[in-house]
């Protein structure tokens, strides 16, 4: 059994909320996954509703390695992380699967994604499947999920695309902020507030991609980092790596990318340099790396063979090449890695980056040591 410890013991509890259903709050627990800040800021955002009406607030940080707790009866349990490949990330999943059980307790799910604004349009992003699939496991887990809602925060992914300037973040993050608010103080006088259905349709269609995503995009994602010559080995990126899936190698202490990494965005974001990027010409390497057909070759030993052959070929070809596509692309970037211990190469390699010339993206009023630093 694990032991598990209570959130918040010691609450000042001036104030309880009695819902028009007759339950009681008393305190609200909001755990949050964040890479740049923006479902902190969520986080925060639930804080202060619990806080104007009296009742208690924690907030929890969800990382890699992190205590688990239960949390205390007569608590509101709020879930803000980030969307990932239009579903929810491998580690709140894992870790809402390792709670304790909820015992009935309410809880709210709140996904942030992708909000972008150019030149005064505005663009939702696509939760998908993040917000449903969190609230089922919290159901399974024995919680009485409230309510779920999309919040379209800034789009943080800056290997893809330059960050957003102050002005429209700010639009942004006003529209989201009534609209947490709104809902929360919906859910604590009593009524449930479910958001999101057509993007949960639109989640179930792109179910595929979603699971492409977890089991193999995530990790080539994570290989397409590297540290240009600006870096000076401050080993901030691996500090605040809330995975812990950075390593610094070498003697000048240059980061390494692991597959634990989720494309969090911290390191690129935080840099104190701006030093660490992405580039084309590697996604075009592990594009040729990874679409060698090995499964074809596996498959056509099933040629003419009966049914059970074919199933297990099948299986095999998948396995063989999921395997290889793994091994082939860390092979790949350990080289990589090697040659990029030349600081004319990793000039070079900076200047041919998109990212170089990218704006980068931290959420507004967060600092480190809200969301990474602290003890
Ligand atoms: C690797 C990666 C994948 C993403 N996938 C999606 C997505 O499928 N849909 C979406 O709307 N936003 C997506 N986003 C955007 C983030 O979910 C969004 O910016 C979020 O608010 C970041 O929150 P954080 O700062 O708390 O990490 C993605 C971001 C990254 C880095």
């Amino acid at each position: 059994m694990q032991d598990f410890y209570i959130f918040a013991k010691n609450f000042h509890i001036n104030k309880a909320i009695i819902r028009r259903d007759g339950y009681i709050y008393q305190s609200l627990i909001a755990f949050f996954m964040t890479g740049t800040g923006n479902s902190y800021t969520v986080a925060r955002w639930c804080a202060q509703v619990a806080e104007t009406t009296g009742i208690g607030s924690q907030l929890v940080q969800i990382k890699a390695g992190e205590k688990r707790g239960a949390v205390p009866s007569r608590s509101l349990a709020v879930f803000t992380y980030p969307t990932h490949g239009f579903t929810a990330p491998w580690l709140i999943m894992k870790y809402i699967w390792c709670l304790p059980n909820g015992r009935n307790l309410h809880a709210i799910v709140l996904p942030t994604r992708a909000g972008i604004r150019i030149k005064g349009a505005f663009f939702p992003g696509l939760e998908g499947t993040a917000g449903y699939l969190i609230a089922f496991l919290l159901w399974l887990r024995g919680y009485h999920v409230q309510g779920v809602m999309g919040v379209d925060m800034p789009s943080n992914w800056t290997a893809l695309h330059w960050g957003l300037s102050k002005q429209n973040a700010a639009v942004i993050i006003e529209m989201a902020q009534s609209k947490v608010k709104g809902m929360l103080q919906t859910v604590l006088a009593g009524n449930k507030h479910y958001d999101g259905m057509v993007q949960l349709l639109v989640g179930i269609a792109l179910a595929k991609v979603s699971l492409m995503y977890l089991i193999m995009a995530q990790f080539i994602l994570a290989k397409l980092f590297f540290a240009s010559d600006k870096c000076n080995g401050c080993s901030l990126c691996q500090s605040i790596c809330p995975k812990k899936a950075l390593k610094m190698v070498g003697r000048q202490g240059r980061p390494y990318w692991t597959f634990s990494c989720d494309s969090c965005m911290a390191c690129m974001n935080y840099c104190p340099q701006k030093a660490i990027e992405v580039s084309p010409f590697i996604i075009t390497l592990f594009y040729y790396i990874a679409t060698v057909p090995v499964f074809a070759y596996a498959m056509s030993y099933a040629a003419g063979g009966d049914a059970l052959q074919w199933g297990i070929s099948l299986g095999l070809g998948f396995g063989i090449q999921y395997g290889y596509t793994l091994a082939a692309i860390a092979l790949a970037y350990g080289l990589l890695h090697v040659a990029l211990g030349s600081r004319i190469i990793r000039a070079i390699a900076a200047k041919l980056s998109h990212t170089h010339y990218f704006r980068r993206y931290q959420a507004s009023n967060v600092s480190l040591k809200d969301i990474h630093l602290h003890k």
